[in-house]
């Protein structure tokens, strides 16, 4: 990987991907994307990594796709490459996903982050999707995700001014799930990352899997699909722990089976 750090087991069960471009604030060229895919599928496939936190660096999450690399394609060079399905790959990823975002998080980058399904901010975080200062928009979920997000005022505020919102903002209006200081954002992920992976991965991902549900179909299609998920859940090793553990007193020891 020549833009990506890889750390597999970061902390137990907690692998650690972080974006590798700082010069450039960690923008998203083809090769960077692809390999993000590449990454989180390993890591998908992984039996001993029950969470992932995403992260870049205390300047930049991402400050969106590269526009040096974009600026002069032609709308069929997009469409024949199509880099940005690829991170909508992304969101097939089925274990839980922790962004940690300090600094930019703009365009491309903003997408990357909402497309977690918990995001730890640090305090000098901000969000924005600035295409349409350059002549252009989002295209990698940053109007339908955002919208879905924080509301349609909000986002067409943002998408069509192209004004970034603070940490703080981003956590009033249900973006992210908390601000820390900038010192603690990764730590903070971290610790969230532990609780999770202290509980059954089996269930963690039938969990997400109907969290997403949601926004995917109407709500009796919804609860039909929470439902079986949940009796699915019968069907695992790691439930006849968990609820053995709690009537025998002691702290259950989840296998992921
Ligand atoms: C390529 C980028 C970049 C980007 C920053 N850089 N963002 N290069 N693509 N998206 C580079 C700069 O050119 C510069 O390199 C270096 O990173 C540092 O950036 P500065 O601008 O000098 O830093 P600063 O003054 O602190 O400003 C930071 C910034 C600004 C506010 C984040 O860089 C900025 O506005 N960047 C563009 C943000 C943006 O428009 N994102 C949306 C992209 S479109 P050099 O070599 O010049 O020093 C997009 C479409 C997505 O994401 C479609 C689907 C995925």
């Amino acid at each position: 990987m020549e833009f990506l750090l890889i750390t597999p087991q970061a902390r137990p069960g907690v692998a650690l991907v972080q974006l590798n471009r700082p010069k450039e604030l960690n923008a998203l060229n083809g090769q960077l994307i692809r390999e993000i895919r590449d990454a989180l599928q390993a890591l998908d496939a992984d039996e001993a990594v029950r969470v992932v936190i995403i992260t870049g660096n205390e300047r930049a999450f991402a400050a969106g796709a590269d526009i040096k690399e974009m600026a002069g394609k032609t709308a069929v060079d997009m469409f024949l490459d199509d880099r940005f399905a690829t991170l909508e790959q992304i969101r097939r990823f089925r274990k839980p996903l922790i962004g940690a975002v300090s600094g930019f998080a703009l365009g491309g980058g903003c997408e990357l982050a909402m497309t977690c399904d918990l995001l730890v901010a640090s305090e000098t975080a901000q969000f924005g999707q600035p295409e349409i200062r350059l002549g252009t928009m989002p295209g990698a979920g940053g109007t339908q995700r955002l919208a879905r997000a924080v509301g349609k005022a909000k986002a067409m505020e943002m998408v069509l001014t192209g004004e970034f919102i603070s940490a703080q903002e981003a956590h009033r209006l249900g973006l992210v799930n908390r601000v820390v200081p900038v010192g603690q954002y990764l730590e903070e992920a971290f610790r969230l990352a532990a609780s999770i992976a202290a509980m059954s991965p089996v269930a963690a991902r039938l969990a997400k899997e109907s969290i997403n549900r949601v926004f995917e179909t109407h709500l009796e299609e919804g609860l039909h699909f929470e439902r079986k998920n949940f009796y699915l859940t019968f069907a695992s090793e790691d439930q006849k722990e968990g609820m053995a553990a709690f009537v025998e007193k002691r702290k259950p020891e989840f296998k992921g089976r």
